[in-house]
């Protein structure tokens, strides 16, 4: 069986206050595009987890073999599964890349194994996990709360260009959060016009409304990733704004084929830059 794990980018990230269980209580619109890893599942003993990419360990910590593990635990599945991953999400970069490989397990081991889980139950599961994993089997446009665990659909965004801009650097979301605690505090973001925007379908004001409470500590740690913004805008990109803990900068634009001008308008030595639309 092959199943395709999305990335995803933050149209919005507020961060609302720090909780008791060391989380941060957020609030976020994401938004799954079509950058994706591919997976293959196969009925085997044991799980075993095989990636196309030397910097992404297969082993117990993966969270693809978490998800299967996981699953395997509370269903009381003897099956195994062996779980080849094409690695096509760039790693540690804002996108939730190893969310959505959990995701993608969970959804395709319900089928393989045949385990007649609710979409809630696999929420639930995937929660359990990291706090987009529930985003990843809902996809789409949504919103999510809590700590990034708690879902609801939004109007559909479906189309868009968008041109991703990781560069050779990742960032450790931990790392970012503390940060973002230690700088002097500022009202959280406000999601509102971003929410009016998709609910009417305005799409200037959905570009003039997006906004990332991480990216002032993360473009502390990485000052070069004002440059890589304004570059982005100077290109054309209808918006710019960096993707959860970052340090992946994304620029809206209008379609596909105007987010491939203004990505070959860019010249960003070091930076992975890849081309992909809105789901
Ligand atoms: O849930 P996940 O394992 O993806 O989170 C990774 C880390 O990011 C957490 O251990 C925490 O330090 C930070 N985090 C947070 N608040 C959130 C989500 C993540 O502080 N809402």
């Amino acid at each position: 069986m092959q199943v395709t794990a999305f990335a995803k980018i933050n149209l919005g990230l507020a961060v609302l206050g720090c909780r008791a269980d060391g989380y941060h209580e957020v609030d976020m619109v994401m938004q799954a595009v079509s950058l994706g890893d591919v997976l293959t599942l196969e009925l085997a003993e044991t799980i075993c987890v095989e990636v196309n990419c030397p910097e992404l360990a297969g082993g117990p910590d993966n969270l693809a073999y978490r998800a299967a593990a996981l699953l395997q635990k509370v269903t009381g599945q003897r099956r195994g599964v062996r779980i080849y991953i094409e690695k096509n999400i760039p790693l540690a970069a804002g996108l939730a890349g190893g969310s959505a490989d959990a995701a993608a397990v969970l959804r395709g081991l319900n089928q393989l194994w045949d385990l007649g889980l609710s979409l809630g139950e696999l929420m639930e599961l995937g929660a359990a996990l990291g706090s987009d994993v529930p985003f990843g089997l809902v996809g789409g446009t949504a919103r999510a709360r809590g700590r990034g665990e708690v879902v609801e659909p939004l109007p559909a965004l479906v189309g868009r260009g968008v041109v991703l801009v990781k560069p050779a650097f990742g960032v450790s979301t931990p790392r970012v959060y503390r940060l973002h605690d230690q700088l002097p505090p500022r009202p959280p973001g406000e999601l509102a016009p971003l929410l009016a925007a998709l609910e009417q379908g305005d799409w200037a004001g959905l570009c003039a409304a997006l906004v990332n409470d991480l990216e002032r500590a993360t473009f502390t740690l990485h000052p070069e990733l004002a440059a890589i913004k304004q570059a982005l805008q100077e290109a054309g990109a209808s918006g710019v704004l960096m993707s959860g803990s970052g340090p992946t900068v994304f620029g809206l634009c209008a379609d596909e084929p105007a987010a491939r001008r203004v990505a070959a308008g860019l010249d960003l030595a070091g930076c992975r830059v890849d081309v992909a639309v809105t789901l």
